[in-house]
């Protein structure tokens, strides 16, 4: 692929500030990621089973809607997560959304490896998996397909059950765990 031409001529400013060009360096990574961190986003739990039943869990913010008829949704997981061969596709898995007052799970779930549901409160869901108590929404799905995407892996969801709690969500923006108001 052919990168634009730097500036393509123009020195272009919006509301007085100039664009950033996203050749490479540690300084432009640094303004992608604080860029995409404008877009305010819920927070959910991925979780599912481990082959040997173990139960499987991460904090992911990526989660979207995708299609209506036939219903799916998609998220993405980083290739370097633990977590990463446990989404396979055919896996069952469900999506919880978080509430205002799960900050803490927020943050327990993305800590990388180990017992996550150590003191977590959990509902059996459809094939076994795990359903985070207290949640806002719940997604129950099976891994439909999965592509590359650069350095995550894009996981899409056929959605077979739902539950709509109805709770408060929990926010993820500017890099941090937010409430409304
Ligand atoms: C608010 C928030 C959103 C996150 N979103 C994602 C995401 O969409 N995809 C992802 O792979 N990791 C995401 N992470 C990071 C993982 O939760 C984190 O890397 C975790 O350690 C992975 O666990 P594992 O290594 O046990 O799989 C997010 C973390 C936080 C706090």
């Amino acid at each position: 692929m052919t990168a634009p031409a730097k500036n393509a001529g123009v020195d272009l400013r919006i509301d007085g500030r100039g664009g950033v060009d996203l050749g490479g360096g540690e300084e432009a990574r640094r303004a992608f990621r604080d860029t995409l961190g404008h877009f305010a986003t819920g927070v959910t739990c991925m979780t599912t089973l481990s082959p040997t039943g173990g139960p499987v869990g991460i904090t992911v913010s990526s989660f979207n809607s995708l299609s209506l008829d036939p219903p799916l949704i998609l998220w993405s997981i980083a290739k370097v997560a633990a977590t990463f061969a446990g989404f396979q596709v055919g896996d069952r898995f469900a999506v919880n959304v978080l509430s205002s007052d799960q900050e803490h799970l927020a943050n327990k779930f993305a800590q990388a490896g180990g017992d996550k549901f150590g003191g977590v409160d959990i509902y059996v869901g459809l094939n076994g998996v795990p359903l985070i108590a207290g949640c806002v929404a719940y997604f129950e799905c099976t891994a439909e397909a999965r592509y590359p995407g650069g350095d995550h892996d894009i996981i899409v969801g056929r959605v077979w059950r739902i539950f709509n709690i109805g709770k408060t969500p929990l926010l993820f923006h500017g890099g941090a765990l937010r409430t409304f108001g």
